[in-house]
């Protein structure tokens, strides 16, 4: 049987991370989280005090990067440069490195042969920006997860409550506002829907409606 490769793309706090692996666990695929491959490298570019707007000396830090992944208990983790960082690439100011440094073409050419061959020999659920329009055009399935805002800073929320990193509501909804306006103005593979994804707007839809949703598109559309 062909492998299958689910695209799901959409702005961040949108659910895309949580619902995919959801689906990836039901489906029995392997999940792939982009954004935390991105974030090795707007970690490793915070660390060293490189400043994120300098195109060149970010493009410089890029051959001494050596990014891993692989899974433990079903779960992605990132290695960078030998060392594990997935705790780490979720603190709030590698949200902000990132969003800079993923807007260089030359950060996201880096990047982007690594993910095709993720996707290469097994059936995969792959979530980012720009899954559906450039790393995997030919998906299977494409899907568009998104959100209204106020509905993805209250949820952004609650994740950085869990982790332990809380912050207020305001903060949120004005950091999700500035992430937005930077994926999808870049001029590098901006975060779009793909003329080909369906949209799924979860704003008014609990985990399980959302996942299940998500299934029906899937079985509709990847033949499984
Ligand atoms: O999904 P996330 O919040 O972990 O992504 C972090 C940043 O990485 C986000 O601001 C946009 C960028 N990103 C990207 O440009 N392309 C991807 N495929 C995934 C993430």
């Amino acid at each position: 049987m062909n492998n299958i490769r689910i695209a799901i793309d959409g702005p961040s706090g949108a659910g895309k991370s949580t619902l995919a692996q959801a689906a990836a666990a039901a489906l029995g695929y392997i999940y792939v989280d982009t954004g935390a491959i991105y974030r090795t490298i707007g970690l490793h570019i915070w660390k060293s005090g490189v400043d994120p707007a300098d195109t060149e000396a970010v493009i410089a830090e890029l051959p001494g990067l050596r990014i891993e992944l692989h899974y433990e208990d079903g779960q992605q983790r990132m290695l960078l440069n030998g060392q594990d960082v997935t705790e780490e690439i979720r603190l709030p100011e590698v949200s902000q490195y990132t969003s800079a440094v993923s807007a260089i073409p030359a950060v996201r050419t880096f990047l982007l042969e690594m993910q095709r061959e993720l996707a290469r020999t097994q059936s995969v659920i792959m979530d980012g920006r720009d899954i559906g329009t450039v790393v995997l055009p030919d998906a299977e399935v494409k899907i568009f997860l998104t959100a209204s805002t106020q509905a993805r800073a209250e949820r952004r929320m609650l994740e950085l409550a869990r982790r332990g990193t809380p912050q207020d509501y305001e903060n949120v909804l004005k950091e999700i506002e500035e992430r937005d306006w930077r994926d999808t103005h870049r001029d590098a593979a901006p975060l779009q829907q793909a003329a080909d994804a369906i949209l799924l707007d979860t704003t008014a839809l609990d985990f399980q409606e959302s996942l299940d949703v998500l299934l029906k598109i899937v079985q509709e559309r990847g033949r499984t």
